[in-house]
């Protein structure tokens, strides 16, 4: 009998992690689940409730506009964005999430590009009026978290906007009690986005509708 792909998911990410190889699980995920042989736990099939959502409410006119999507997995949520009108880039770090991206989406205008949220290339560098992180800082070892949301705060140009969605926790449940992935955010860390000139504009807290007892923050930055 075939193998649960979920068991396969989970076994690939530790192997990866216990040879401290905190982002390798990822491409190797996304090759067995191109080859049906595990699923991507991720992978909705459609953008994310929470960034429909900020759509709806603010609207966002993005024609003239420059979007990243950082690590886009399949291209859902940089579907979206483009369909705002934004001239929208995606990366992954995984070669075969972005076939996968361009594949799902093969008349998309979205750019898909392979890169590295700890190493980005150096023209990203405050270049873009809209970025969108989702899930990808709590995908990261809490070791690698700052470094890695720095690298977010980075990619925001004058005037633009950073939105993070991602899992909550309580600020007193300790790092060490987290037996990721994934790493959920403590309050701190969504306000650790911020910085003299990139001011936290709205923060809210809201149950997942398929499972209530995960949480998931939605924050939103503007940079002066
Ligand atoms: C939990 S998934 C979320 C994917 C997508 N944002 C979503 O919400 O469906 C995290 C994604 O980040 C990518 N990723 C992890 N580390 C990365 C890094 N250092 N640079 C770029 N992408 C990265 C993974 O390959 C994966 O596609």
């Amino acid at each position: 009998m075939a193998e649960d792909p979920d068991v396969v998911s989970r076994r690939i990410a530790k192997e990866s992690l216990d040879r401290d190889d905190p982002t390798g699980w990822f491409e190797n995920l996304y090759a067995a689940a191109a080859e049906g042989a595990a699923v991507v736990p991720w992978d909705r099939g459609t953008a994310h409730q929470l960034l429909i959502e900020w759509a709806e409410e603010s609207q966002p006119d993005g024609a003239g506009k420059s979007a990243l999507v950082v690590g886009a997995g399949t291209g859902w949520d940089a579907e979206l964005i483009a369909d705002r009108g934004y001239a929208t880039t995606a990366f992954d770090i995984s070669p075969t999430a972005v076939e996968t991206a361009r594949r799902n989406h093969p008349d998309s205008e979205v750019q898909y590009v392979v890169a590295d949220l700890l190493n980005p290339p150096a023209d990203w560098h405050r270049a873009f009026d809209l970025v969108v992180e989702i899930y990808t800082v709590q995908a990261l070892p809490i070791s690698l978290q700052p470094a890695a949301i720095k690298q977010v705060t980075e990619l925001v140009g004058p005037g633009g906007t950073l939105l993070v969605v991602a899992a909550a926790r309580p600020d007193d449940e300790p790092d060490e009690a987290i037996q990721g992935p994934p790493w959920p955010l403590t309050r701190a860390t969504m306000h650790s986005f911020t910085t003299p000139d990139l001011r936290l504009i709205q923060l809210t807290q809201s149950p997942s509708p398929a499972d209530p007892t995960i949480s998931r923050w939605r924050g939103e930055y503007l940079r002066d």
